[in-house]
């Protein structure tokens, strides 16, 4: 055991691991509904997200995080999806007390690198609860996983066979497949899955090199607002099921990837109705099999809420410019692509169209082009984004020389 982990923290894990059956959601969130309108679209009541900005805000943009309402998530997820072990993707927001939240709920983990993977063992996971999802790894990551005991590791190609072969071959891998990410708001279909015509290849491969392929895997597209893809998927995947098996392998994980979207701005299906989904096409397996997931944004984003600050107002060509001092660099990434998030904003102006742009000099660094905001806005006024817990300080940099945003870290079942 390496000596970076917390003995009294593996402990805590294994202990609640082993409870992670007996979890039940609780019917609401855990706390009195707080007054007012942000509140009814925001994970975290905002009179506490204000309260900790005033007693540890330091001045720069800010994530309040609600470890709490984690745990709640993982508690809604796990009864939305009886059979299905969630395993959290540790991008969406790696932050260390984040990640204890959801290992104290029996969560599993899925890393893309060795950092990910140091940091889940860090808390205590057990290389067990670990997977290994990024489909293409440098020869040392899986070198470096390997002695660390982690057993599982997605692919999607030929090539990447021939690595496991030399360096694992007792490697249990689970094969992303190619699958529609048609209305998920963050699409990641185009770089990543095998297509029909590279299964057959890939499943041959695996043969003739004695690997086992152990298992299924997609991803429908982060913030899927589509259930429809959950089912193609999972009709695609038992179809691979059989091919593995007629080719004489042995799969028995099927792992139904991320994309389990939050309340942003559109309609949005509930995690309770993708479950139902999921179930139905579950019960078509005539086989015994593990069902895993890999939440991302689910687990954290309506724990969060982000704050940025009015750095400066301009009226150019008679269009109303907002600059904050978080923008596309600084921890609103996702917006980039179009992803949109509420605003709320202390002030009761007539909302009028707004392009908001962060404060580095990039072009690219606008976020919102015609957002609806109070037209009386102005220099230095707090300006909330709701929901806001996952990709944002996973995503910042400091380009131009701005400051990483500060996490603050709440608990609002004991602070
Ligand atoms: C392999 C893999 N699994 C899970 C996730 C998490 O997705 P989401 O946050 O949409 O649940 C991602 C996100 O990029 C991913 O690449």
């Amino acid at each position: 055991m390496p000596a970076d982990i917390d003995h009294h923290e593996l402990t805590t894990t294994r202990r609640t691991v082993q409870s992670f059956e007996m979890l039940q959601a609780s019917p609401a969130a855990q706390w009195p509904a707080a007054p007012g309108e942000a509140d009814a679209r925001c994970g975290v009541p905002l009179a506490r997200v204000k309260q900790a900005l005033a007693r540890f805000g330091d001045g720069r943009p800010a994530l309040v995080i609600d470890v709490a309402r984690v745990r709640y998530n993982a508690r809604r997820f796990a009864a939305a999806m009886p059979s299905v072990r969630p395993h959290y993707a540790v991008k969406a927001n790696s932050d260390r007390r984040v990640l204890q939240a959801l290992a104290q709920q029996g969560v599993g983990f899925e890393i893309a690198s060795s950092t990910e993977l140091d940091l889940v063992r860090s808390i205590g996971v057990p290389a067990a609860e670990i997977l290994y999802s990024n489909p293409v790894r440098a020869t040392g990551a899986i070198e470096y996983a390997a002695r660390r005991g982690v057993e599982w590791y997605a692919i999607d190609c030929v090539q990447e066979l021939g690595k496991f072969a030399a360096l694992k071959p007792d490697a249990k891998l689970y094969l992303r497949i190619e699958t529609s990410n048609e209305g998920s708001d963050w699409p990641l279909s185009g770089k990543f899955g095998a297509g029909e015509a590279d299964i057959d290849p890939i499943i041959e491969e695996a043969v003739r090199l004695k690997l086992d392929v152990a298992g299924v895997t997609f991803h429908v597209g982060s913030q899927c607002r589509n259930p429809e893809n959950w089912r193609t998927a999972t009709r695609s995947a038992r179809a691979v099921f059989e091919r593995l098996t007629r080719a004489g392998l042995r799969p028995r994980l099927l792992d139904l990837g991320g994309g389990y979207p939050v309340q942003l701005t559109e309609a949005t299906p509930s995690i309770e109705a993708i479950g139902t989904l999921i179930g139905q096409e579950l019960a078509q397996f005539n086989r015994d099999i593990e069902v895993i997931a890999e939440p991302g944004r689910f687990m954290v984003a309506d724990a969060g809420c982000f704050v940025a600050h009015v750095i400066g107002t301009a009226l150019r060509h008679g269009q109303r410019w907002m600059h904050w001092d978080a923008g596309v660099f600084g921890g609103l990434f996702e917006t980039i692509d179009g992803l949109r998030y509420n605003l709320h904003a202390e002030r009761d102006g007539v909302r009028v169209p707004w392009y908001v742009a962060g404060p580095t000099c990039d072009s690219v660094d606008v976020c919102m082009r015609d957002q609806l905001l109070p037209e009386n806005i102005v220099e230095g006024d707090s300006i909330y984004v709701l929901n806001a817990g996952a990709y944002t300080t996973a995503c910042a940099s400091q380009f131009n020389g701005f400051a990483l945003p500060q996490v603050i870290v709440i608990d609002t079942r004991t602070d």
